[in-house]
């Protein structure tokens, strides 16, 4: 069975009220969104492997590590994922960005794919999946099944506010994926939308509506 990790770190806890607060505009709650990606990429990289390289400081030579070589890949989840890349991007800059593009009919809750664009060596990847809401679970387990169709072997995901019944279906469908969140909430009102959650998260993010 995968594992459930959430991050309760008091800078993310602190943001995420502001993301979910409902007098917080887009300028903002975009602001946010990516300075929260930033510090869960902080803590979803803690197991990175390292490796010893020389160098020379301006007192001695030394053996110092860096990040061993490892391929990683951001897949945001559109349109909301988007929000996140660039704060993961900032820690991890050589990482390559493909692309899902997943709606949910809001009349059955079932995502429907309109966009899969990815790197080519999907199977030698590392990949973080990204989207701020995970909520019946039905765009998370469709994202990781597109992956994994296409040679994806190594899969996290990675979202800020989830539902117990997202997560069941996650853990569910794809026990090999961990998942890493910002809060697990409550539940599911009856149109699909986490309570207390923080509302439609393209919407608040794109200014849409
Ligand atoms: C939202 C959200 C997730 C999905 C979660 O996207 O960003 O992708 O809903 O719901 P689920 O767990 O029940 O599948 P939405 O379908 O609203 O699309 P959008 O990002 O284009 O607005
Ligand atoms: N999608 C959202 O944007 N918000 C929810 O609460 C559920 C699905």
């Amino acid at each position: 069975m995968g594992k459930v990790y959430v991050f309760d770190h008091p800078l993310i806890q602190h943001k995420l009220t502001y993301i979910r607060d409902k007098n917080t505009g887009t300028k903002e709650f975009r602001e946010l969104v990516d300075e929260v990606a930033t510090l869960m990429a902080f803590e979803i990289t803690r197991d990175l492997p390292l490796e010893e390289v020389e160098i020379e400081t301006p007192v001695s030579k030394a053996r110092a590590k860096v990040i061993a070589g490892k391929k990683l890949g951001v897949i945001p989840i559109l349109r909301a994922g988007i929000g996140m890349v660039d704060g993961i991007l900032k820690l991890i800059p050589a990482a390559k960005v493909g692309h899902i593009g997943l709606y949910r009919d809001p009349q059955t809750l079932k995502p429907v794919e309109y966009y899969v664009k990815l790197p080519s060596d999907v199977e030698e990847r590392d990949f973080i999946i990204v989207d701020p809401m995970l909520a019946t679970g039905g765009s998370a387990v469709a994202a990781i099944d597109a992956l994994k169709k296409r040679g994806a072997k190594s899969i996290k995901f990675m979202c800020l506010i989830a539902a117990p019944e997202g997560v069941e279906a996650v853990e569910t469908a794809h026990p090999d994926v961990d998942i890493y969140i910002a809060a697990l909430d409550e539940r599911l009102n009856d149109h699909g939308y986490i309570v207390p959650g923080l509302g439609d998260a393209g919407d608040r993010l794109f200014g849409t509506k």
